[in-house]
């Protein structure tokens, strides 16, 4: 793995154009459009990165976006490595390995996700501020590289508070309405059936989804600073009868997308 990580970091190096990017962003369900405000923009595909998986569902176009968004330098990921798609955790993970080993020390990652939460609405934006690793597997689980990060990473601010502070103050200066909550990651492709949603509002979560938590083990394992929203795209429980599907999701990620834009780029014009 590390030799992996190594070639495909070097190969980047190499091909990016300019000075490194320091912030990751993993652009998620219907977000992909931030990379419309990233400008002077190199777009390499992952096809043409050695080592990368190829992403295969409908509405992830898979690129990597280096350019300059809000004046500074970004590396964009547009498209991400599902577990459901049948890539492992070390394959779902390995964009995150290679960032940190280009410099890169803070994770943006959004994601579309279903709502649990009695407050929650279509639609809502939520600054995700912690998780629970519901996959069957942790993506450390293995050989320890302790150039990597240490055995036993504490988990206690995998997402940094500081970022959700400056995110809640942007949102008030602008009239943005964002909820805070706990974000359950799932292997999927299913979606949850009403007593799932229910189980995992009891067990102390906010939305679910079928990403983002093994990207963030990775980050926080790296050392990483990581901030986190999940777009409410449906939602869920025993009283509710809509029945979800990818194509509402990805109208409801759309819906929120220019709320989201406006954030992220305020946020990292101010980080
Ligand atoms: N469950 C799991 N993943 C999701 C959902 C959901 O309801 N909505 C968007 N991604």
């Amino acid at each position: 793995m590390l030799e992996k990580i190594k070639q495909t970091a070097d190969f980047l190096r190499e091909r990016i154009n300019g000075e490194l990017p320091k912030l990751g962003i993993i652009m998620g369900t219907g977000l992909g459009a931030l990379s419309d405000l990233i400008d002077n923009k190199q777009i390499i595909p992952y096809s043409e990165i050695p080592n990368f998986p190829i992403s295969t569902v409908e509405g992830h176009s898979g690129n990597l976006i280096i350019g300059n968004l809000a004046g500074k330098r970004v590396l964009g990921m547009q498209g991400r490595f599902h577990y459901y798609e049948g890539y492992d955790m070390k394959q779902v993970t390995f964009p995150v390995r290679v960032m940190k080993a280009l410099g890169i020390d803070t994770l943006f990652v959004s994601n579309a996700a279903g709502g649990m939460n009695k407050n929650f609405q279509v639609g809502d934006v939520m600054i995700i501020t912690d998780h629970i690793n519901f996959f069957p597997e942790n993506p450390l689980r293995g050989k320890n590289h302790n150039e990597l990060g240490t055995r036993f990473p504490a988990m206690t601010e995998a997402y940094n508070k500081k970022l959700i502070q400056l995110a809640d103050s942007i949102a008030a200066e602008k009239g943005i309405r964002l909820v805070h909550g706990v974000y359950i990651g799932v292997t999927g492709p299913t979606f949850e059936t009403p007593a799932e949603y229910e189980a995992f509002r009891i067990m102390g979560a906010d939305a679910v989804g079928m990403s983002t938590v093994p990207e963030v083990i990775v980050a926080n394992h790296a050392g990483m600073t990581v901030f986190g929203i999940s777009v409410i795209t449906d939602l869920g429980g025993k009283e509710i009868t809509d029945v979800p599907t990818h194509e509402e999701v990805q109208k409801a990620a759309l819906t929120a997308q220019p709320t989201v834009l406006s954030l992220v780029h305020e946020m990292v014009a101010r980080c």
